[in-house]
């Protein structure tokens, strides 16, 4: 289902040594005795999602879409960007959902962003959807604090029953308020990170409350995971695409640029750089991802990396077949002189500049993977989140590092508290 392209000779670094140690990863992995062993929950999550916990969370869908026109989800990393990136790969660009939006808030803590979310929904009937595993994070706790008492100014008891909670089951501060309010709540599972958690209800809520097909989107996943969880690291692209990238890492080639054709991808390469920055980045190791939509970054970054400093590594994410597109038509002058592309579809230009591009830069010195999807739809995206998920998971233990923990986000959470004078710090 996805198919993992290298523009070097993959059976040249899979030597026995490295066979051996792939072998070593996988069998840990999945006996869930590798490091981090406490957060592998998300490995056999999709085939473990139950009709009953799918129907819960599409019931409360549709009662968020019967009672509101807008849901605003509040989360931030982990508990925002997975539902951000479907939901902005699957909407149209225009018009994205005339009778019922999906915002984000608590991303970052923008005053301005905040007071104009509150007058743009003014006219609009809310609901609220707050998540963090914890429970206890800065950024969306203080916009829960100003958005529940947009609620409560508003809808006064009534705003109980519109406001939805993603928690812990059993700690954080958001769990203690969600008890107090009797508000409706759906668990973040102990053994799920923030990052790993799209396919949990801190995901599938927002995602079906934006109009889209679970039951698909879960049917990829869990094909992923049947399909991927053999260990052939000749074919399973999973294995392919972490042993690649780890193994351009140790040719000096640091920091990885996810490049893609389809601008409704840009939110799926956020995703994917929060996935592998936060999960590799540790003890002065990883590479560093980057992200870019071509051909509009052709005319700003194309031009570093064609010839920038050789440390880079380039992999493209290829959607094979387009959902709509145009063919280009014969102009009757000819005067833009694009006559030459009549009868060319914008897709296969795409498809065609993916080509060149890879070729001029694979030239510049920039080693190239390819990761093709067949099309952007909930059962691709379900396969495509699994598949950079476990991807990740091998290309970290390659790295000797836990995929699973983010311990240096802590240093910056400290010196802002410090400043803040936050009891206890
Ligand atoms: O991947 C992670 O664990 C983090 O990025 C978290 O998702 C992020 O920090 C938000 O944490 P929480 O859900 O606890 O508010």
């Amino acid at each position: 289902m996805i198919n993992v392209t290298y523009s070097g000779n993959y059976q040249d670094i899979l030597t026995d040594d490295k066979k051996r140690t792939l072998k070593s990863i996988h069998e840990k992995l999945y006996a869930k005795t590798g490091e981090g062993n406490d957060y592998v929950g998300w490995l056999d999550w999709p085939s473990g999602l139950s009709e009953d916990f799918l129907n819960g969370i599409k019931d409360t869908a549709t009662q968020i879409r019967e009672k509101a026109d807008v849901l605003i989800v509040i989360g931030i990393g982990g508990s925002y960007l997975g539902a951000k990136a479907v939901i902005e790969a699957l909407q149209p660009h225009f018009e994205k959902n005339p009778n019922f939006e999906v915002l984000f808030a608590g991303h970052q803590v923008s005053g301005p962003y905040l007071k104009q979310l509150m007058s743009y929904v003014d006219d609009k009937e809310v609901a609220l959807n707050v998540i963090s595993k914890s429970g206890t994070t800065t950024e969306p706790a203080l916009a829960f604090r100003f958005l529940q008492q947009y609620m409560k100014d508003r809808y006064g008891k009534e705003a109980e029953s519109r406001i939805f909670v993603t928690t812990d089951a059993e700690k954080g501060a958001l769990l203690t308020l969600a008890e107090e309010k009797g508000y409706k709540r759906f668990v973040v599972p102990d053994d799920v990170g923030g990052r790993y958690s799209v396919f949990t209800a801190v995901g599938l809520l927002p995602i079906a409350a934006a109009g889209f097909e679970l039951n698909q989107l879960i049917q990829g996943a869990k094909d992923a995971e049947d399909e991927l969880k053999s260990f052939n690291p000749g074919d399973n692209p999973a294995i392919r695409y972490g042993t690649i990238r780890h193994h351009l890492y140790e040719q000096g080639y640091t920091n990885e640029v996810l490049a893609t054709f389809e601008p409704k991808l840009s939110f799926v390469q956020e995703w994917w750089k929060q996935l592998f920055g936060e999960s590799e980045g540790k003890e002065h190791k990883g590479i560093f991802p980057i992200s870019v939509v071509y051909t509009t970054d052709l005319h700003s970054l194309g031009q570093y990396i064609q010839d920038g400093k050789r440390n880079l590594l380039e992999s493209f994410l290829v959607v094979d077949e387009a959902d709509e597109d145009l063919e280009v038509f014969e102009a009757e002058n000819n005067a833009d002189q694009l006559n030459y592309l009549a009868g060319l579809s914008l897709h296969e230009f795409n498809l065609t500049a993916y080509k060149g591009v890879s070729e001029a830069h694979l030239s510049g010195g920039v080693p190239q993977i390819g990761v093709h999807v067949k099309k952007i739809d909930e059962y691709h995206l379900g396969y495509l989140l699994y598949f950079y998920m476990l991807s990740c998971a091998y290309s970290a233990y390659l790295l000797g590092i836990n995929p699973f923990n983010q311990p240096g986000v802590e240093d910056y959470k400290t010196a802002i508290f410090k400043l803040l004078n936050k009891p206890g710090y």
